[in-house]
C-alpha cells in the first residue's frame, strides 16, 4: 500500500480504471485523512460523509465539482471564510450550477427545477421511457451484439432529458449529434476540461436564446413554463440563471445514467445466474439497481469548503480546507456495509448508499434516473437472453481489459460491447 502515499488522485490516470485499491488504502489511514497535495481532506468513511453533507452552514457546495481543482480565487485567512468565500464567489469553478450553491440561492434554483419534476410530468416521461428503450433496442437486436454506450445509453440518456424539457424533433437531433463530441464533466487532464466547457457552454447558450424567446412569445411548451416561472419570493429570476438550470441537466443526467446503465450490464454480462433470477423475477431489479450504485456508482467524488473551523472524524479541518468526499470509498466502508466489495443482491441497507449524495444537494434526478435503468434492464431482459461480455473486446474471463473515462469525478466505462441471443417471444 506503501506506493499510494504520494499519488495524486486528481491527475493519477493509473487510478482511473480501479480506484478502489487506493481507496482502501486511503481508509487505512482513517476515514477522514489528510492529503500530501491541495490542502484536501480525504472523507472514506460514510458516517463522517453524512456528517458532513447534513451541515450545510459549515461545509459550502462552492467546490462540489471540480474539489481542488482549479485553486480557490483567494488565499482563505482565519477561522471563518464566509464573507471571503462571498467575495469570489462569482469567480469560483461552475459559479452559475445549481450544485455549486449555497443556502438560500440554492434553495431558490431548487424550487425552479423541481418544477420540472412533476409527478405528471415524470409520468409522461416515463412512458417516453418506456417507447425510446424499444426503439433503441430495435437498432440492434437483429444483430446479438451492441456497444452499449453508443448505440444505446448516451443517445437514450440525453433524448429522455430532452424529452423532459419537451425539446423539439429537430432540437433532440441537433443535441444528439452534438452529444457524442462530448467527454466528461471533468477530466484528469485540460484537455477534457476544455471541451467539456465547450460543449457546456453550447448547451447554455442554446437555452439562454430559447427561454428568452418563450418568454417574449410564449407557446405552452414545458421550457415556457420554465421560462416564466417565478422564484418562491415572486421574483422573476434572469434568463441566465433558467439556462443554466436547463443546461445542468444535461451535465448532470446524461452521462451518470448512461455510466450506471453500463455499470449494470457489466455485472450482469458476467453474471448469467442474476440475468436468469432478474428475468424470472423484475421485481428486483430495482435492488439490483441500488447494489450496482453502491459498488461502482457514477459519482465517485464530490467536494465541500469548510467555511469554518472544525473537527470531523478527530480530525482538524481548517477553515478553506477541500473536503473530498469519496463516495467511491465510503459506499463500500465495512462499518456500513458487511463484505462491501461482495455484489450482494438483497442487502437490507443498501439504499443508504450515497450514489446520489445526501442533503440539501441530493441528486434531484434520482428518480428519473432510477426508472431509466430500471426500463432499460427491463426491456433488454425481456428481449435479449444470454447477454454476455464480448471476449474479441475485452477478453476473456479472467483477463478482462475495460477502459474507464479519466476523470476524477465520474466513474464510467468508456465502452461496453455485449453480445446477446435474441430472446425466443419477447424480439
Ligand atoms: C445514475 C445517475 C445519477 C447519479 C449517480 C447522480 C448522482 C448525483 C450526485 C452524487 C449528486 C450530488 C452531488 C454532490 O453531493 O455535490 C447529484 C446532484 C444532482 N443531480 Fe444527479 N445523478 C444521476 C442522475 C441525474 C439525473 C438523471 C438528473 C436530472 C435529469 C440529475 C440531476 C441532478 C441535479 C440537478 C443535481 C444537483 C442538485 C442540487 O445541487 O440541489 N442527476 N447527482
Amino acid at each position: 500500500m506503501g506506493s499510494f502515499e504520494r499519488v495524486d488522485f486528481f491527475t493519477d490516470l493509473s487510478l482511473v480504471d480501479d480506484p478502489y485499491p487506493y481507496f482502501d488504502y486511503l481508509r487505512s489511514q482513517g476515514s477522514v485523512t489528510r492529503l500530501p497535495h491541495r490542502n484536501v481532506v480525504a472523507v472514506t468513511g460514510h458516517e463522517e460523509a453524512l456528517a458532513v453533507l447534513n451541515d450545510a452552514q459549515t461545509f459550502s457546495s462552492a467546490v462540489a465539482v471540480g474539489g481542488p481543482i482549479p485553486d480557490l480565487p483567494f488565499v482563505p485567512q482565519g477561522d471563518d471564510i464566509s464573507a471571503q468565500l462571498e467575495e469570489y464567489r462569482e469567480q469560483m469553478y461552475a459559479y452559475g450550477a445549481i450544485v455549486t450553491m449555497d443556502g438560500a440561492r440554492h434553495a431558490k434554483s431548487r424550487a425552479l427545477l423541481m418544477r420540472l419534476f412533476t409527478p405528471s410530468r415524470l409520468k409522461k416521461n416515463e412512458e417516453f421511457i418506456l417507447g425510446q428503450a424499444d426503439r433503441q433496442i430495435d437498432e440492434f437486436i437483429g444483430q446479438g451484439r451492441f456497444e452499449l454506450l453508443k448505440q444505446y445509453a448516451s443517445p437514450f440518456a440525453l433524448l429522455v432529458i430532452a424529452d423532459l424539457l419537451g425539446l423539439s424533433e429537430s432540437d433532440r437531433k441537433t443535441f444528439r449529434d452534438q452529444a457524442f463530441e462530448v467527454p466528461q464533466q471533468m477530466g484528469a487532464d485540460a484537455q477534457v476540461e476544455s471541451s467539456a466547457a465547450e460543449f457546456f457552454g453550447f448547451v447554455f447558450n442554446y437555452f439562454e436564446e430559447y427561454i428568452s424567446s418563450r418568454r417574449e412569445q410564449p407557446t405552452g411548451d414545458i421550457l415556457t413554463d420554465l421560462a416564466i416561472a417565478r422564484y418562491p419570493d415572486g421574483s422573476l429570476p434572469e434568463v441566465a440563471d433558467v439556462a443554466w438550470v436547463a443546461a445542468f441537466l444535461f451535465g448532470a443526467g446524461q452521462d451518470t445514467t448512461a455510466r450506471l446503465l453500463s455499470a449494470c450490464l457489466q455485472v450482469l454480462g458476467e453474471r448469467p445466474d442474476l440475468q436468469s433470477l432478474l428475468r424470472a423475477d423484475p421485481g428486483r431489479i430495482p435492488d439490483f439497481i441500488e447494489e450496482a450504485l453502491r459498488m461502482d456508482g457514477a459519482v465517485k467524488h464530490a467536494a465541500r469548503l469548510a467555511l469554518r473551523s472544525t473537527r470531523i472524524g478527530g480530525v482538524d479541518i481548517p477553515a478553506g480546507t477541500v473536503v473530498s468526499l469519496f463516495y467511491g470509498a465510503c459506499n463500500r466502508d465495512p462499518r456500513k456495509f458487511e463484505n462491501p466489495n461482495e455484489f450482494r443482491l438483497g442487502r437490507p441497507n443498501v439504499k443508504e448508499h450515497l450514489g446520489f449524495g445526501r442533503g440539501a444537494h441530493t441528486c434531484a434526478g434520482a428518480a428519473l434516473a432510477r426508472a431509466e435503468v430500471r426500463v432499460s434492464l427491463e426491456r433488454m431482459l425481456q428481449r435479449m437472453d444470454d447477454i454476455r461480455i464480448a471476449e474479441a473486446f475485452h477478453g476473456k474471463p479472467g483477463q478482462r481489459r475495460f477502459s474507464h473515462e479519466p476523470t476524477y469525478v465520474l466513474r464510467g466505462l468508456k465502452e461496453l460491447h455485449l453480445e446477446f441471443t435474441r430472446a425466443g417471444g419477447g424480439g
